[in-house]
């Protein structure tokens, strides 16, 4: 059944209390038994979704502008996706792509490959995001035989350990875990002080904690994500390709959130001109499926059989998702995140000139920002929101962030600004 007909396409639906009744059952269930280390913002019990709108196990139907934090690039149930997911499903499930062929994965890789900014490149298929950092952390060690990394204050890399060493986002996300992967440094991102980046690196690091010979690699987010949704002025990104490539360290661009067209252009880097010599890209890649990919320069990504591998990564069924998504970002979605996104950037821009509870709006296409006050605020606007039907999540210090699948309409985009409108004026 679909959910989206030409008269309810943006308008979401609230039929219960939230949460409704056999909502309550399933939190409840679940609850008694999941670890408690999962975070759930609102009680949301997902039971379908079609396109931008998702319906609860109670039949209330919401806006999604979340897309499961940035995955469905497509939308959700896209036919074209599901398609290519059940001719795969019906050819084969699974054979364990490290140690064999699937037609499917040489054609994503080669696909992925075509799309690097850096020229002729390499593909190594994992499952999530974290993974892909993981792999990038060790294929830059490999290459440059040195030991150590940057990253920037406010960045989400993951949460494996590895990942975790260059994760900053939140204190939590290491708190009780011990020693995190030694030799990992940190600088302040874009605004968030009058030194950051390239200059702080070679003025404060390079002098006082690691010097450049030493350092494997750069990683940095195009766009900040769970730090704020933040993106970095102009010269910027550009400045930190200078830097690695005066002293031999790698670039290496985590697309994991901002990637797949999700800014209007495949990768957020290609905004600013930038050709990084390593891609980690995950999230929206298969539009749902469990995918994940480390795009390389092809001279880095040599390193013998058996260096890197995994049991699922480059699973056939997801490599087909991704296929069947890379084409519809590629003809048209990419465009919509463009058009879509500057429409809702500036009707949130409008509504913000005149509710002080907003201070500023950012973004690029579909991947956008708004601060509110203080985090309480941006806490209630989230839950707010959610109570009158548009799903959204906070980011970085006081932030509400926008990632609603690719496919959402202006109709779409108008009935958010709406609820957020309303949201706000209700806690004015
Ligand atoms: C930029 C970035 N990198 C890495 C990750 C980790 O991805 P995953 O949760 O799939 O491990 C995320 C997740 O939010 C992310 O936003």
């Amino acid at each position: 059944m679909t959910l989206v007909d030409a008269d309810n396409a943006h308008a979401p639906r609230i039929l219960t209390e939230l949460p409704g009744p056999r909502a309550r059952v399933v939190i409840e269930r679940d609850e008694r038994v999941c670890s408690p280390s999962l975070t759930r913002v609102y009680p949301l019990v997902v039971e379908r979704g079609d396109g931008a709108i998702i319906e609860d196990v109670d039949g209330n139907r919401f806006l999604d502008f979340n897309a499961g934090i940035a995955v469905a690039a497509a939308g959700h149930a896209h036919p074209v996706v599901n398609a290519a997911i059940h001719a795969q499903v019906d050819a084969c499930l699974h054979y364990c792509s490290s140690d064999f062929y699937h037609p499917v994965h040489a054609e994503l890789c080669e696909r992925l490959a075509a799309t690097a900014p850096m020229g002729p490149s390499r593909v190594f298929l994992a499952n999530s995001g974290t993974e892909a950092v993981e792999g990038a952390l060790k294929l830059a060690r490999h290459h440059t035989r040195r030991p150590n990394v940057i990253a920037f204050y406010g960045a989400f890399h993951g949460r494996s350990l590895g990942s975790l060493s260059l994760t900053s986002s939140k204190a939590k996300y290491r708190s009780g875990f011990g020693i995190v992967t030694p030799g990992s440094y940190h600088a302040p991102f874009a605004f968030d002080g009058e030194l950051t980046g390239a200059d702080y690196i070679e003025q404060v690091l390079f002098e006082r904690m690691t010097e450049p010979g030493d350092v494997a690699a750069i990683f940095v987010e195009p766009i900040q994500g769970e730090g704020g949704y933040i993106v970095p002025p102009a010269g910027w990104l550009g400045a930190l390709r200078e830097l690695c490539d005066r002293h031999g360290i790698l670039l290496v661009v985590d697309e994991v959130q901002s990637g797949i067209g999700r800014t209007g252009t495949m990768w957020a880097c290609e905004h600013d001109g930038v050709a990084p010599d390593i891609i980690t890209a995950g999230k929206g890649l298969a539009s749902g499926l469990p995918l994940a990919a480390i795009i390389a320069r092809d001279d880095i990504m040599q390193w013998a059989p058996g260096k890197h591998g995994s049991t699922f990564g480059g699973n056939p069924v997801a490599c087909a998702a991704a296929l069947a998504t890379l084409d519809l970002v590629e003809d048209e979605l990419a465009a919509n995140a463009a058009s879509v996104g500057a429409h809702l950037i500036d009707s949130l821009r409008g509504i913000a000139a005149d509710q002080p509870l907003i201070t500023e709006v950012r973004g690029r296409g579909l991947m956008i920002g708004f601060d509110l006050v203080d985090h309480d605020t941006a806490v209630a606007v989230e839950r707010g929101c959610f109570e009158r039907g548009l799903l959204v999540l906070t980011c970085g210090r006081r932030g509400v962030r926008l990632a609603p699948p690719l496919v959402i309409t202006a109709a779409q985009a108008d009935a958010a600004v709406s609820i957020i409108a309303d949201t706000l004026a209700a806690l004015s």
